[in-house]
């Protein structure tokens, strides 16, 4: 196994010397791979444990052997920010898919190819600060979005969609069901309750969700994981987003409605802190 010490320089080129890949890539041709998204901050690894758990269990789902342990894979991680001297917030993007081979949909009888390159990354402080608008998008992702797999065009368009309207993320929903969003998970707070589409194959179990699942209980504040409609979320005292690079970010608006009064609501902001407390965030 090899994890190239890669940064990505300001204009986001890899150093083409370091990697290189033939087109004959089955993640570039078939999607044929998984990737994970790690935060780090201040120099250090948040929720890696949970990363790696979850990098094999979508390794399972596509029957993808991978050349390492779990312990193997933390060390190298590791390393790849000791190499780079990371101490500042940053994220890791590590990519596995089933190798190089001649094109074919059967499998081929060849190594994983596997890369992560580290990055710096802020803190998206005014957006957590003020919250952000959205829109809604039909959910037309495949059943097995739990997989965290390369194939992410559904999600592209539907952020691209969001982009285009000035918003920060598209809400997906499944026939008046709300998912998740295009690459985050989705929370909506009624009478002090927050509530979540529950853990199926209908949505990426987040790192950060089984986190705030935890945070939550600590807290005491109810947790349910049920799903819920568009209506009922038009009705919503406090929407609010999770994802690794996005931390725990208000939603004010959806499809250009404001939500409640428009602000971050009590039980959002209250999380947030207890987020930073978890991850360790010094006072910016
Ligand atoms: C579709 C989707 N849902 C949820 C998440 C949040 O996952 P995590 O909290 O592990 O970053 C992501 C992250 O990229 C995602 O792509």
């Amino acid at each position: 196994m090899k994890v190239y010490p890669n940064v990505l320089s300001q204009n986001d080129i890899i150093d083409q010397k370091l990697l290189t890949y033939s087109f004959q890539e089955r993640g570039l041709q078939f999607g044929d791979g998984i990737y994970e998204v790690i935060r780090i901050y201040q120099g250090t690894y948040y929720l890696l444990t949970e990363h790696i758990d979850r990098l094999f269990r979508s390794a399972e789902a596509i029957k993808l052997q991978l050349p390492f342990s779990k312990s193997m894979v933390k060390k190298q991680l590791e390393s790849l920010l000791k190499v780079n001297q990371i101490t500042s917030d940053a994220k890791v993007y590590m990519q596995i898919t089933r190798g190089t081979a001649i094109r074919n949909h059967i499998f081929p009888n060849v190594e994983a190819n596997f890369y992560a390159y580290a990055q710096e990354l802020p803190r998206p402080l005014d957006l957590l600060t003020t919250g952000v608008d959205t829109i809604i998008q039909p959910d037309v992702r495949w059943q097995n979005c739990y997989i965290k797999s390369l194939n992410l065009l559904p999600n592209v368009l539907a952020k691209q969609n969001a982009y285009e309207q000035n918003c920060f993320e598209a809400i997906f929903h499944r026939n008046d069901v709300i998912t998740e969003c295009s690459s985050s998970n989705l929370y909506m707070v009624k009478n002090g309750t927050i509530y979540t589409h529950p853990e199926t194959n209908n949505i990426l179990h987040g790192c950060v969700r089984q986190r705030i699942k935890q945070l939550v209980a600590a807290l005491k504040v109810p947790l349910i994981e049920e799903a819920f409609t568009i209506e009922q979320l038009y009705q919503s005292d406090e929407l609010f987003l999770s994802s690794s690079t996005a931390e725990i970010m208000p939603i004010i608006h959806v499809e250009g409605k404001q939500i409640s009064d428009g602000k971050p609501g009590p039980t959002t902001r209250i999380l947030q802190r207890a987020y930073e407390k978890d991850a360790k965030i010094s006072e910016q």
